[in-house]
């Protein structure tokens, strides 16, 4: 069956990859990427599918209601797949304001854009809103995120993407647009700006830098591999039932220092350096402040439900990222080059 699909965010990390599992995946659906190209995104990231026919770009910002207007005119979409936000945690406490447009107002006009272009006829639609796990808050030693717990947002990025997913579940209920969600752990991989922690240490050991680690460096993510993420957004998107969401998690709950050490010793092999060499540039540096502990998914609902399961092991899909890094070395210059580094000095000089 044929669709037109817009998917917001595509030239960034995982938005990347949704991209390019569906242009090839699905010959028959028109694949339209809409993304701002904010520093995050980088169209180099689609440089393999770009030519594909059924491959479309359009750059808007989707805070611009005009615009988006236009493109479903054009385009005619039948689904949405939004992944466009503001995603950095660090950068939210810098410039929380970023965070509410792109992510609070920027979703309320997309939403507003599919339920004026498809007139209240929803048959046939759907509009997929791809969210965090970060949304739920911190957990202690035990325990996971259902589906159902309760909200607790603490920085301003988990914030504004918290809101997001009420306004798309307030469009379910009050105009009966037909929505699903997902809240996803941190997903790690290719692609993956070197902001973010395993991507920045990549990158920093590569070059000796410090690798810094906030606090105790005790804190627990659960890590994903983002071609397993884009499955299971295959999957929500075709097979999610109307209204509901789904959590998507990696079984994979890591304390950052044992993840770090971990990295060090693939990266010392790789380089040909000493084991040991790398761990010498961790360097404990001041907390981010309202940091959560810990954050673990249960993901038995998309499990049972749809049948969802990671493909990889993290040690194959930490092997596949470091191998990623090293044979795009002039992918990481270009996006460490310019503004990067303002952010940089900004972010980690105190
Ligand atoms: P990213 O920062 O790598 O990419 C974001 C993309 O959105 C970029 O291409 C950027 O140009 C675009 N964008 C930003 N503001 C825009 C705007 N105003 N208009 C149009 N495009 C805009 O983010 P990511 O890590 O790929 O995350 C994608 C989505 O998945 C986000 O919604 C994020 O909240 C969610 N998510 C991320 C993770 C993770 O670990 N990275 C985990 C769970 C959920
Ligand atoms: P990050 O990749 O920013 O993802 P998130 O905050 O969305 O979970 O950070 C992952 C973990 O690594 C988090 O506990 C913060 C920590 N971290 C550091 O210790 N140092 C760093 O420089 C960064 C970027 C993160």
């Amino acid at each position: 069956m044929s669709k037109t699909i817009i998917i917001t965010g595509g030239a960034g990390f995982i938005g990347s990859h949704v991209v390019r599992l569906f242009v090839t995946k699905y010959p028959s659906y028109k694949i339209v990427n809409l993304d701002a190209l904010t520093y995050a995104g980088n169209l180099e990231n689609l440089r393999d599918i770009e030519q594909s026919p059924n491959y479309y770009f359009e750059k808007v910002n989707i805070l611009d209601a005009d615009s988006l207007n236009e493109v479903f005119q054009t385009h005619q979409p039948d689904g949405v797949i939004h992944l466009a936000a503001e995603s950095h945690v660090d950068r939210s406490i810098l410039s929380p304001l970023d965070f509410v447009y792109t992510n609070v107002i920027g979703t309320v006009n997309l939403l507003n854009a599919a339920k004026q272009f498809w007139k209240n006829d929803f048959n046939g639609k759907r509009f997929y809103h791809v969210s965090t796990d970060e949304v739920y808050g911190a957990l202690g030693e035990t325990g996971f995120f259902t589906e159902t717990t309760k909200y607790d947002p603490h920085s301003p990025y988990s914030a504004s993407k918290a809101s997001s997913d009420h306004f798309v579940r307030a469009y379910h209920d009050t105009y009966d647009l037909p929505v699903v969600i997902s809240n996803c752990s941190n997903n790690y991989g290719p692609n993956h700006f070197p902001e973010k922690l395993i991507p920045l240490f990549i990158n920093n050991i590569i070059q000796q830098k410090p690798l810094p680690v906030y606090g105790d460096g005790l804190y627990t993510r659960d890590w994903l591999f983002v071609k397993d993420h884009a499955t299971a957004i295959d999957l929500v998107f075709h097979k999610g039932k109307n209204g509901d969401t789904y959590n998507i998690g990696g079984f994979n709950e890591w304390k950052n220092i044992d993840l770090v050490k971990l990295l060090c010793q693939l990266m010392d092999k790789k380089l040909g350096r000493q084991p040991g060499e790398s761990e010498k540039l961790i360097t404990y540096i001041q907390d981010r402040p309202g940091h959560d502990r810990r954050y673990a998914i249960d993901a038995t609902k998309i499990n049972k439900e749809l049948g969802w399961y990671p493909s990889v092991t993290f040690e194959e899909g930490l092997a596949q990222t470091i191998d990623w890094y090293f044979e795009n070395q002039e992918w990481l210059k270009h996006v460490t080059s310019g503004a990067y580094k303002q952010y940089y000095e900004r972010q980690y000089s105190k």
